[in-house]
């Protein structure tokens, strides 16, 4: 399948190395696991670009490989392309969604960003906290919060693609 009939989603945070690399290697595992890998796109961005190039937290990936998740995503900062090429942008925190907004071409492609925790089916957090200055409980509750909302979003973008 051709890269743009598949559903791309897009998973930002601020430095794209702790939060939005595991929501990207979440996803994919949750995909691939499912036999899903021919229907998705999947990639992650920061909104800054501080870290332009490298890969993942090496504390994030170590919390991640404890959970059989692999983190294999370098840093990137966000382009407005990034608004007309993905069908959904998933956002980490607050000041994530606002910082997106300097880089939406068009506030037509705006509602493409949603939260993260807004798909969250277990866990009541309004958003995935930054662990880059904490401890080690920051990047175990960075995981719990994305695999719990990982997969409302995966039902949700299932749903919508069984409909379609
Ligand atoms: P992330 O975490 O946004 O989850 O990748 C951060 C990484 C780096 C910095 C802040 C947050 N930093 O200030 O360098």
């Amino acid at each position: 399948m051709s890269k743009d009939m598949k559903t791309k989603v897009l998973f930002v945070c601020l430095g794209n190395i702790c939060r939005s690399p595991t929501g990207e290697g979440v996803f994919q595992h949750l995909v691939k696991e499912r036999n899903l890998n021919e229907h998705y796109h999947i990639d992650s961005a920061g909104t800054n670009g501080f870290h332009d190039g490298e890969r993942a937290d090496a504390r994030m990936r170590k919390h991640a490989t404890k959970r059989g998740l692999s983190l294999d995503s370098i840093s990137r900062q966000v382009t407005p392309e990034d608004f007309i090429e993905f069908d959904h942008i998933i956002a980490m925190d607050d000041s994530n969604v606002t910082n997106l907004r300097s880089f939406c071409p068009s506030p037509e492609y705006f509602s493409k960003v949603r939260k993260m925790t807004d798909f969250a089916q277990n866990m009541d957090f309004d958003y995935v906290p930054d662990p880059y200055y904490g401890g080690e409980e920051g990047f175990e509750l960075v995981l719990d919060l994305v695999e719990d909302s990982c997969e409302g979003l995966l039902a949700e973008l299932e749903q919508e693609r069984s409909t379609s």
